[in-house]
């Protein structure tokens, strides 16, 4: 396989370099970037035992050929884990020459020393190289090569063609996000301070604090990684609001949405959320109607990371 070239290139160099395989849990995601590619994925055969056990069998060998598996560890993550561990084994065992694994939504990232276990599984499964988007945090040790997309542009150019940037002001809810949220500000261009929120999460539910900064008359752009109870992002929204803001929008990469949250959310003062799809919507996510997704399926296929 050719270095340094994006996907796009690689199609138009040679038809044949390079396959894409749907993962189990990416099935719609793999036909957006495929489309983009003017290239048909490959869907392998995904089985269950009666007894939980999988099976993934392929209809075509992959002998010699380059492979990008696309398969993110959304809900139910650990089920998905032990399905991507066994595509990239059946992709190996068929005969691939090279294994990239893009995963939109790296679970296990959350908790220190627990993703690098999961990337060292990816490479004892044959995977070689690994491509991530916005991962929670900082990936450290790891046995493969590792390329991190991030969403800064795709969420700055939504901004821009949605909103008026005047009267706008960027937010972190927690200071964790700082850093993310900086990058967004910095992309857009904008004069105004960025405002922190200081939370606490206690029982698994988090609790704005402190705002710092002055939010009064302002429309307020929650940035974010993950959405999970939502939690996070609604007791943010409340405190911009009481603080005096006029209007609060959210964007936030993985739409994890577990439990409550899209009931939490349609009884916040949040007037949109925006979300990717590094995970597949679930029905109601997508019937929400406060929530629009955007893609990161361009942003996949122009990647010239291996
Ligand atoms: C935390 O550090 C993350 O960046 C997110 O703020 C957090 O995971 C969101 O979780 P939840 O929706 O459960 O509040």
């Amino acid at each position: 396989m050719q270095q340094g070239k994006c996907l796009h290139q690689l199609h138009r160099l040679n038809n044949d370099a390079m396959k894409i395989i749907a993962g189990y849990s990416s099935i719609n995601l793999t036909h957006a970037v495929c489309n983009s590619l003017n290239l048909e994925p490959i869907i392998p055969i995904y089985k269950r035992f009666f007894d939980g056990e999988i099976s993934v069998t392929l209809a075509e060998p992959m002998r010699d050929e380059a492979c990008l598996l696309i398969h993110s560890l959304s809900e139910p993550v650990n089920d998905n884990i032990i399905t991507l561990l066994l595509t990239i084994n059946t992709l190996k065992r068929s005969g691939a020459d090279k294994i990239v694994v893009c995963i939109p939504y790296l679970a296990y990232t959350r908790q220190e020393h627990t993703v690098s276990l999961v990337i060292s599984l990816m490479h004892a499964a044959g995977a070689h190289h690994c491509i991530t988007i916005a991962p929670h945090s900082h990936i450290e040790n790891a046995v493969i090569p590792i390329n991190v997309l991030s969403t800064t542009q795709l969420f700055a150019n939504h901004i821009k063609a949605s909103h008026k940037l005047n009267n706008l002001i960027i937010v972190s809810p927690d200071q964790g996000g700082i850093e993310r949220c900086r990058q967004v500000h910095s992309a857009l261009g904008l004069a105004s301070e960025l405002i922190v929120i200081d939370k606490i999460r206690t029982n698994g539910a988090c609790v704005a604090q402190t705002i710092h900064g002055d939010v009064r008359g302002k429309r307020c752009l929650i940035i974010d990684d993950i959405i999970d109870t939502g939690t996070t992002l609604c007791s943010a929204a409340e405190a911009l609001i009481e603080h005096g803001a006029t209007e609060v929008f959210a964007y936030c990469t993985h739409g994890l949405l577990s439990g409550e949250a899209l009931t939490l959310l349609q009884q916040s003062p949040i007037k949109k959320l925006v979300i990717t799809d590094t995970i597949a919507p679930k029905e109601d996510t997508l019937n929400a109607p406060k929530i629009e997704m955007i893609s990161v399926a361009g942003s996949i296929a122009k990647n010239n990371s291996f």
